[in-house]
């Protein structure tokens, strides 16, 4: 199914209905604290209308406080939150917890984290927390083809989102293929390959001829693509560089020589597989 995106080129429509802003912020391993809240606060002032933390991030409570301090209205901003599953526990009550950390009534998604203990035992809390009206739109992460297919095998409503290492160095396009056909939008975490991908000399000379960043490069792959894209900076001036990628496009070369970046292997499996 070919992802529909809105007019303005930077949302797209998921599965059940509701718009999810294309650039989010990550912030993953950000501590507690003043680096999360001025990296929230910056972002909302710089446009981003899309924050993705998580249970296990433990910095739940700074984003919610950003979101308050930020004066940008609740509902004009697309907040993420992740079921963390090492501890078994319920992931209904779980995100009444994260409710309370956000200081928000709702997420706009809920996610499995990764599927430890099986790709299927939470989902139910899952329905239930969506059901409940904790989240509007629930989904997973890390899930490979097989999991999300045992998934979607029990599940009442299946996941709207797969969120999982994405980049044109980690392109598995057989992972990518199975979750357009089966209506779940794919969400690119470590778009930069955690920094690392930014020296890579053909994404700068892209970046060059286009008077662009190797970031920006990267991160309108994505866009481009119709992903979903979470860079993750604690910067000001590099969050507000992640941001301007809509006003440029890639040529189809240029989309091409990215993707033949891919270093996950050629095998099916390969492209197929969750981790890189
Ligand atoms: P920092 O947070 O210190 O700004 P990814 O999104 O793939 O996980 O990459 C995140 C890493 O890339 C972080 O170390 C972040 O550093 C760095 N980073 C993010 N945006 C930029 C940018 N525009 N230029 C250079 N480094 C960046």
């Amino acid at each position: 199914m070919a992802a529909t995106v809105t007019a303005d080129g930077r949302a797209r429509v998921l599965a059940d209905g509701n718009e999810i802003p294309l650039l989010a912020l990550g912030v993953w391993q950000v501590p507690e604290g003043p680096e999360t809240e001025n990296a929230v606060r910056w972002a909302l002032e710089l446009g981003y209308r899309h924050i993705d933390t998580a249970q296990a991030y433990r910095n739940e409570r700074s984003v919610g406080k950003a979101l308050r301090d930020s004066g940008v209205p609740r509902e004009e901003v697309f907040v993420t939150t992740k079921f963390y599953p090492g501890g078994g526990k319920d992931a209904e009550t779980e995100a009444q917890r994260s409710l309370e950390r956000l200081g928000v009534e709702f997420v706009d998604l809920y996610i499995i984290h990764w599927p430890q203990g099986g790709p299927t035992w939470a989902w139910d809390g899952m329905q239930r927390a969506q059901a409940a009206g904790y989240a509007r739109s629930i989904g997973v992460s890390n899930f490979s083809v097989s999991e999300l297919d045992a998934l979607i095998e029990v599940a009442d409503s299946r996941p709207v989102v797969n969120q999982v290492q994405f980049s044109p160095f980690e392109f598995r396009r057989g992972l990518l293929e199975a979750c357009e056909e089966r209506e779940i939008a794919l969400e690119a975490y470590s778009p930069l390959g955690t920094g690392r991908h930014l020296d890579d000399p053909r994404v700068g000379e892209i970046a060059k001829r286009l008077g662009r960043t190797p970031a920006q490069v990267l991160i309108r792959w994505a866009v481009q693509r119709s992903l979903i894209v979470l860079p993750k900076s604690t910067h000001r001036e590099r969050i507000e560089e992640n941001a301007q990628v809509f006003d440029f496009a890639l040529t189809d070369e240029d989309m091409t020589t990215l993707d033949s970046l891919d270093h996950t292997g050629g095998t099916a499996a390969a492209r197929e597989s969750k981790w890189w």
